[in-house]
């Protein structure tokens, strides 16, 4: 303490010597006079450098070994920027920045401080953004901002507070970004945030928020982005959230939700992205979010316990253009016709689930751009002779030198492997050849040569014989069916009397994907019917073509 009074004389002293000559510039540091901007950054200092330039304007001191800042910084009274951050302060005791009326940016992240005082910040009547990250407060006194009326950004990420007084914010009405995330907040501070009502962006990842009761969240008009990722939340009210409708990023992931609160994100008519991996769902029901109109993005990554996604899950969503549904560990399939209701969508990634089998008619690949599905343990059978196909197609796009288009379709080919059956196990898909994936291959040259005398014989025979041989040749003389029978569609919709037959059967090797496809389903017999009808309207009228 001794040292600390007598400071101020040796300080003095240091000044009086230094004035006289230039302005010096300490060893290891860089001083430019011109544009009055002085960088010591890991320069080992101790303390604040006080023989500098006064009229300085820029001064960074990040990285030293600084601990205090007493009574040095009146000697800068033109600063604009000053960063202290990654030094030893524990303490920013009073007044100091009182001079400080020009200072914007004031950066005191990674330092030991524990406590701040009524004037720790006193004078800072300019300061936009101050960084405060990285430090050991547990708690703010509501009059520490009390001076920072211009104050727009203000980081607190990583340190311990608990939770936030009422009116500690009164008199930050500019404040747009509040970076609340790695602190043990209980609760969600809404009184005390509810006084910034410009608001644009909060961050409150990663602390240990239970729940969002009603009239936890405050009214705030501007807010944009909202992070409450890696909380242990496992229950919004539903009315909690309806004072933010202009709300576009939502993340709710890693949290302990055990179902999609519908409810509660129905109110965020203007949210375009949203994040809800890791939680514990056990399923996706029919729209699930429901009102989510201009939901864009959407990421479902990571929910260990889903096993099941309705087909109406995104109905709502009709401007979905993204969607992540990677790492869920007990997904083994997915509806067909998922993304019926989302004309939009894009790019679909399913990485690293449990897949075993895709149909054709689950994605609308008419659309896609990007189509992820490595890790999935596939059986490689006939049923995805479509995906092997595709990823031809690509393969021979690229080795013309030509996969940069951007219409086209991009497959994970390098990553999709077979599961099976034994000759392809562990193969990638596209390593298979094409007899090994299309087990109709095989048969379907018998049928061709045998359809081929049959031709022959029609000619020469009456309508009558036909009867008995097709009844044969169905019966007896198919050769077996290979390891992994094609599905009935495949096969069935193909009879010999059907005048294209040879056309299909010799014909372009897209044949074998013919397949009665069912109608899309209708939703008639839903409930849900009404909310449907809405915005019927605005989808378009042209049903996703399926690859055939
Ligand atoms: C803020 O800074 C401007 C110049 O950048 C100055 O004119 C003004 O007086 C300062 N405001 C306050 C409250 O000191
Ligand atoms: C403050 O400094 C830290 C580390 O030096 C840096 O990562 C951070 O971005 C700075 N904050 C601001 C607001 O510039
Ligand atoms: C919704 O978001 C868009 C930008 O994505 C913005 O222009 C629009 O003003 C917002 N609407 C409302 C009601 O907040
Ligand atoms: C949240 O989930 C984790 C992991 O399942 C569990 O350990 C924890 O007890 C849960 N916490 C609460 C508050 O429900
Ligand atoms: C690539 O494809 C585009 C359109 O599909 C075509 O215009 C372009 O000439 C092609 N480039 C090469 C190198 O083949
Ligand atoms: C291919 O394998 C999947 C998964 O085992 C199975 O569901 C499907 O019926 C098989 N397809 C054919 C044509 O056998």
């Amino acid at each position: 303490m001794g040292g600390e009074r007598t400071r101020p004389m040796w300080v003095l002293l240091m000044l009086l010597l230094a004035r006289p000559a230039r302005a010096m510039c300490p060893a290891r540091c860089r001083c430019n006079d011109d544009i009055l901007q002085t960088s010591c950054v890991g320069a080992g200092l101790e303390v604040v450098p006080i023989q500098l330039n006064p009229e300085m304007r820029h001064i960074d001191l990040s990285h030293n070994k600084i601990d205090n800042v007493h009574f040095t910084l009146s000697f800068y009274y033109n600063l604009i920027s000053l960063d202290l951050s990654a030094n030893k302060i524990q303490t920013l005791g009073t007044s100091n920045f009182e001079s400080q009326h020009n200072l914007k940016h004031l950066n005191l992240s990674s330092n030991e401080v524990e406590s701040l005082s009524k004037d720790s910040f006193k004078g800072l009547r300019n300061l936009t953004e101050l960084d405060l990250s990285f430090n050991r407060l547990e708690e703010l006194p509501s009059v520490t901002f009390r001076e920072l009326h211009s104050l727009q950004v203000l980081k607190l990420t990583n340190n311990q507070l608990v939770f936030l007084e009422e009116g500690l914010l009164t008199h930050a009405k500019q404040l747009r970004e509040l970076l609340l995330d790695d602190n043990q907040l209980l609760e969600l501070p809404g009184p005390a945030i509810g006084d910034a009502a410009n608001l644009q962006v909060l961050s409150l990842s990663r602390n240990l928020l239970v729940s969002i009761e009603d009239g936890d969240m405050p009214t705030l008009p501007d807010l944009q982005v909202l992070l409450l990722d890696t909380n242990v939340i496992s229950d919004i009210h539903p009315g909690a959230l309806a004072g933010l409708a202009t709300l576009e990023y939502l993340d709710l992931g890693d949290n302990n939700f055990t179902s999609v609160p519908t409810a509660s994100l129905a109110k965020l008519s203007n949210l375009t992205k949203l994040h809800f991996s890791g939680n514990f769902i056990r399923s996706v029901p029919p729209v699930a979010f429901r009102g989510l109109f201009q939901l864009r993005f959407l990421r479902l990554n990571r929910l260990d316990l889903l096993t099941r996604i309705d087909s109406r899950a995104f109905v709502d969503n009709i401007h979905l253009e993204r969607i992540w549904l990677d790492d869920n560990i007990a997904l083994q399939s997915i509806p067909t016709r998922l993304f019926y209701g989302n004309p939009r969508v894009t790019h679909i990634s399913m990485r690293n689930n449990q897949l075993v089998t895709l149909e054709v008619s689950h994605f609308p690949l008419d659309q896609l751009k990007s189509l992820k599905l490595g890790g999935n343990p596939f059986q490689c059978n006939c049923s995805l002779l479509w995906l092997w196909r595709l990823q031809q197609e690509q393969m021979t796009r690229k080795s013309g030198g030509n996969d940069t288009d951007e219409g086209d379709l991009n497959i994970d080919v390098d990553h999709i492997r077979c599961a099976g059956p034994e000759p392809l196990a562990n193969l990638l898909l596209v390593d298979a050849s094409e007899s090994q994936v299309d087990c109709s291959l095989g048969w379907v040259a018998a049928v061709s040569a045998v359809l081929f005398a049959c031709l022959l014989l029609g000619t020469a025979s009456t309508l009558l014989y036909f009867g008995p041989m097709r009844r044969r040749l169905n019966k007896r003389e198919l050769p077996p069916r290979e390891s992994a029978p094609c599905p009935d569609g495949a096969t069935l919709t193909l009879t010999y009397e059907d005048p294209r037959v040879d056309k299909y059967i010799i014909g372009p090797p897209l044949i074998h994907e013919y397949r009665a496809l069912p109608p899309w389903d209708t939703f008639a017999k839903s409930n849900d019917m009404d909310i449907y009808r809405q915005f019927d309207a605005n989808i378009k009228t042209r049903p996703h073509i399926v690859y055939v």
